[in-house]
């Protein structure tokens, strides 16, 4: 038997030519730090050190690693940190951790050759993206990783001092930090699902026993819903669970079932077509996906086409008089376009996963989920169990950005497979799974229609949406219109298009980028018809105070005061500005609670809410840090745990908006409670009276619920109320059946892009980024910062490189790998300012709302702005690739 020396130990290797490395490390020897991603030689999570060069373990097999010496992050730093861990730690370069620890094993290794040769320069960005260009981080952490890799290079964090804005850091930076996959209990089966290759079938027979029938197989369930119909190629089956995933492969692979195809409706067109087989019959329509955060409004549905839904609408028909008199009579000034965006996947470097386990009549599910709390009261109901029987754990999340917000199959199959099975089952996701059937944001044709009037009014504005929602419903993107650009006349409708594909599901501002891809790049339009500066002209439209000061901030900017008029560059690279606004809602969740102890002389904070990235763990010791003058590191937080107080899902940009409150709330009960409870004042002359009665106090235990908003200042209301009855009703139903609230007042942002195309190949590139943003104030500043840059690169994401492909013939998604599915890597990252402006929500105890969102939504529209300035053709279909840039400069469409 061959072994290798792996973090100074010696350890055998199998002797089974066909076993990964990567598996070996993690299964076999327990050490999670390195993961497990893409699994094809993409992404670099499981980068480790073989004889000091990084290499990614996914591909190579374990006995590659005979007799030589393996590195993993646990070892990285050897007994302290490594200046590269440091650096990661002080610069907040990482967001959920998940890509973490292969960025800091690749990064020791250049950094550790670069001093070598280079002592303490400082290396560029464009040496640092060449070196890390074999990783990819979906948060997007980059432009930090730059910072931190430059610093630690040029002998910055050579000391032993670190500090972190992030509570968790140090953590993801060792490979300490558990996920949901690395969670491993004592005889745990490993479950996997056998998915549909049909894109619409009746499985009419199901024969599970030559699984059930295999050594190592425990147990094998049938997955099929009621009326046993697939829908979309990937719909599940069955599954089984095992004594390892090879095993469980092979028993999937036994399975027998019949199937009695049907006619499948693939894609928009095909799924809209009059003669289009329908998906969803009357009486299945409760089986469909939800690719909003919350319910859609009321519509009519026919056939595969749910719609139209236009609630939102303001004179509707007036709009449309106005709109169809312009196009008669030719108004210069009628800007009419039709847009179409792509499907983009969620891509979470963690896939999604759960590990369940029975204790007697007791059940614990971990789960990488966005909502601890919320799929213990789904799974309670579900199960018919009480809160105390059940409870969900999700320590860390490797990224969710909205697709992990409700129950899904992993997690109810992971149960099933438990209980079958007696004993504790993991289902985690592989990367064509992750890619193909986790949710999307779907693609969508929008018909824009705006009309100023002579005076340079808005007059008229018409958005017609069909959304490619695939096995699903609820999108609204047209409706997100109403509340920006007052016009005296809007017509505002959404349709969405089932067909025989996987359902969408919420992603990170649901409807908001191609909402704005479309109406803001017809707001330049108007401008350049109207002869006016794109952003006096949003000025003039639109009245909200917060985008008022983003706007002449906006203004003030050099690259917006130098920038040149529309196409008149000539050579091959031509450069580009272009702006955009955007809007998000302020939603909070009622009955959001904290409790904060004293327990032993420190302070414990406990909600179950959950950090998928986002830094709510730093958001709330910073809020009491604060309080108490203490630092953040003074103060415990445990979260990711739904036996906690309930705490807010991470969804809509609401948790920070949902747990600050009542912790300031908590804040004050717990003051009181220790100057009541005192033994003894502060010591004399202390300049810490705090910290000093608290390491005195006794145990104390408080709590508080979110309380109501105060009343906010004149000029600021609740955007539903600007949205007349309709927006009442649709607040009435988010918040009875989603337990959400939508606030007064709308986080905005408006960013500014400069981007140069090749007008030879093509290719457009972002070079700089400015973001504004309004959401109040900061509760924690760097993490903030981290989050709004994030946004930006998965927005330039969405403009330039992401797109679904499928199979229109069978329904296949054919971009289901990492390869074929490209996100944007450290290469890409343009350099990124954020503004932030702090006003605005002062009625919000502590004066803070999220950011996630809004930060994303103008992003793409704001490069298509700038590519249509550079090279005087309007991008209207994203992602902006190169073929669609030069058949448009040429003046045909591209394929
Ligand atoms: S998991 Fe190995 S490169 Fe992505
Ligand atoms: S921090 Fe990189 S994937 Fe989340």
């Amino acid at each position: 038997m061959s072994t290798m020396t792996i973090n100074g130990q010696s350890k055998p290797l199998p002797d089974d030519g066909d076993v990964l490395l990567v598996d070996v490390i993690r299964d076999q020897l327990a050490l999670t730090g390195t993961k497990l991603a893409c699994g094809s030689g993409v992404c670099g999570a499981c980068t480790v050190l073989l004889d000091g060069t990084p290499v990614i373990s996914c591909l190579l097999p374990a006995q590659a690693a005979a007799a030589k010496t393996l590195t993993t992050v646990e070892a990285i730093g050897g007994a302290k940190l490594h200046a590269i861990q440091k650096a990661f730690m002080a610069h907040d370069a990482l967001q959920c951790g998940f890509c973490t620890p292969g960025f800091i094993v690749e990064a020791a290794a250049f950094h550790d050759r670069w001093r070598a040769v280079k002592g303490a320069a400082t290396p560029s960005r464009e040496e640092i993206a060449a070196a890390l260009s074999g990783h990819l981080c979906r948060c997007g952490a980059y432009e930090n990783i730059f910072r931190a890799v430059a610093d630690a290079c040029a002998g910055r964090f050579d000391g032993d001092n670190v500090t972190s804005p992030r509570m968790e850091a140090r953590d993801k930076v060792t490979g300490a930090a558990r996920y949901t996959v690395d969670i491993r209990h004592h005889e745990q089966l490993e479950g996997v699902i056998l998915r549909s290759s049909a894109a619409h079938a009746r499985i009419t027979g199901l024969d599970l026993s030559p699984a059930r029938a295999l050594p190592g197989v425990a147990a094998a369930i049938s997955l099929l819903a009621d009326d046993s119909i697939v829908r979309y190629v990937g719909a599940p089956i069955a599954a089984v669970a095992a004594k390892d995933r090879r095993t469980a492969l092979a028993a999937i692979a036994a399975i027998r079932f019949e199937a009695e195809p049907r006619p499948a409706a693939i894609g928009l067109d095909a799924a809209r077509r009059a003669d289009a087989p329908v998906v969803f019959a009357k009486a299945d329509r409760k089986y469909a996906g939800n690719v909003s955060e919350g319910g859609g409004s009321p519509a009519p549905w026919k056939g595969n086409v749910r719609g139209p839904s236009a609630a939102f609408s303001q004179k509707g028909k007036r709009a449309k008089v106005w709109l169809t008199a312009a196009r008669e009579k030719r108004d210069p000034l009628l800007v009419e376009e039709t847009f179409r965006v792509a499907t983009q996947s969620h891509a979470c470097l963690e896939p999604h996963a759960a590990v369940a386990r029975f204790d007697g009549d007791r059940l614990t599910v971990h789960v990488s989920t966005q909502a601890v709390h919320e799929v213990m009261e789904k799974l309670c109901k579900r199960y018919k169990l009480t809160h105390d029987k059940v409870r969900v754990i999700a320590d860390h999340v490797g990224g969710g950005f909205g697709s992990k917000g409700s129950v899904g199959t992993e997690t109810i199959t992971a149960i099933e497979l438990a209980r079958a099975a007696n004993a504790p089952v993991k289902v985690a996701f592989d990367r064509e799974e992750e890619l193909s059937v986790t949710g999307y944001r779907p693609a969508a044709e929008i018909k824009v229609g705006l009309l100023p009037s002579a005076q340079g009014d808005l007059k008229a504005l018409s958005l017609t949406a069909h959304a490619d929602t695939g096995a699903a419903t609820n999108s609204t993107i047209a409706a997100l219109a109403r509340l920006i650009y007052p016009a005296e006349a809007k017509e505002l409708v959404d349709f969405d298009v089932i067909s025989n594909l996987p359902p969408g599901a919420p992603f990170r501002g649901p409807g908001g980028p191609p909402m704005a891809f479309a109406l803001e790049q017809a707001v330049d339009e108007a401008a350049l018809r109207l002869k006016v500066d794109p952003i006096s002209l949003r000025k003039r439209w639109d009245p909200d105070p917060n985008r008022q000061r983003l706007y002449d901030w906006a203004e003030s900017l050099d690259l917006w005061r130098n920038r040149k008029e529309v196409a008149t560059q000539s050579g091959r690279y031509r450069r580009g500005v272009g702006v955009a606004a955007g809007y998000w809602l302020y939603f909070w969740q009622p009955g959001s609670s904290i409790e904060l102890a004293i327990t032993g002389g420190r302070i414990v904070a406990k909600t179950a809410v959950q950090d998928i990235g986002t830094g709510t763990r730093s958001v709330i010791a910073n809020t009491v840090a604060k309080a108490f003058d203490l630092e953040p590191a003074d103060i415990e937080v445990r979260i990711g745990d739904s036996s906690l107080p309930k705490g807010p899902g991470s969804g809509g940009s609401r948790v920070t908006a949902s747990i600050v409150p009542p912790t300031l709330a908590a804040i004050a009960k717990l003051k009181a409670a220790i100057e009541k409870s005192a033994t003894r004042p502060p010591l004399a002359g202390s300049n810490a009276p705090w910290r000093d009665l608290i390491a005195a106090s006794s145990d104390i235990v408080v709590s508080a619920e979110r309380p109501k908003d105060n009343r906010p200042a004149i000029g600021i209301s609740s955007p539903l109320k600007q949205a007349g009855l309709m927006g009442m009703i649709f607040g009435w139903m988010l918040r009875t059946f989603n337990g959400i609230v939508v606030g007064a007042g709308v986080p905005s942002s408006v960013q500014v892009m400069e981007v140069e195309v090749d007008t030879w190949l093509g290719h457009a590139r972002v070079l700089n980024a400015y973001t504004g943003l309004c959401i109040g104030k900061l509760a924690a500043r760097v993490l903030a910062d981290s989050q709004a840059v994030g946004s930006v690169i998965q927005g330039i994401g969405y403009a330039l490189y992401e797109a679904r492909e499928i199979d229109p013939l069978t329904g296949q998604v054919l971009s289901s790998n990492m390869e074929d599915y490209r996100i944007p890597g450290i290469a890409d990252m343009p350099r990124c300012e954020v503004h932030f402006d702090e006003a605005g929500f002062d009625h919000v105890p502590g004066g803070s709302v999220g950011v996630g969102e809004v930060a994303t939504i103008p992003t793409s529209p704001a490069i298509a702005n700038a590519i249509r300035n550079a090279i005087g053709v309007r991008p209207t279909e994203i992602p902006i690739r190169p073929d669609r840039i030069v058949a448009a400069l040429k003046g045909r469409n591209a394929a």
